[in-house]
């Protein structure tokens, strides 16, 4: 069965906690299960991984990137958090992995939100984009993510 990997960056650690308003009160941990059933669904191993430390992130591209190009992995799906408008390093993690399809969800609308948060360094590395659909996005994500390998 091939991998999927599910990333979440910074702060994300705090879901259900931190600002509830703005991305509800769903745990971290109730996000992973629902992802897990969908995995079965969807026919892969997912993956999940967490960090609030950039180069942890960044480690997880590239050995992704590896098991990707050796037929191993379908793509990634990865919620950058804040490190999507500030990080020039995730954005050649995945231009350097060269080939890994990685979908870039958040869970809030960042378009209609601080006008910090309307630029990602990430989008023009990404596959696709899921953004402002609440935690249900990952499910999108996933779901895109496996569609787009059906494509080839
Ligand atoms: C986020 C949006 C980011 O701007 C923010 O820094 C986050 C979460 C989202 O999922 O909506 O940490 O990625």
């Amino acid at each position: 069965m091939k991998k999927m990997l599910l990333l979440n960056g910074p702060n994300l650690n705090l879901l259900g906690l931190r600002e509830p308003e703005q991305y509800g009160r769903t745990t971290l941990a109730d996000v992973e299960a629902m992802c897990q059933d969908a995995a079965k669904r969807l026919g892969v191993e997912l993956e999940c991984f967490q960090s609030n430390w950039e180069g942890a992130l960044i480690d997880k591209i590239h050995d992704y990137g590896r098991l990707f190009k050796a037929g191993q992995a379908v793509g990634a799906v990865f919620n950058p958090g804040a490190f999507t408008h500030t990080s020039v390093a995730l954005h050649d993690a995945i231009k350097g992995v060269d080939g890994l399809p990685v979908i870039e969800i958040h869970i809030s609308n960042v378009h209609a939100r601080e006008s910090f948060r309307h630029h990602s360094y990430v989008s023009p590395a990404a596959a696709g984009i899921v953004v402002g659909f609440g935690v249900q996005g990952y499910l999108l994500a996933m779901e895109g993510l496996m569609r787009k390998q059906a494509q080839g």
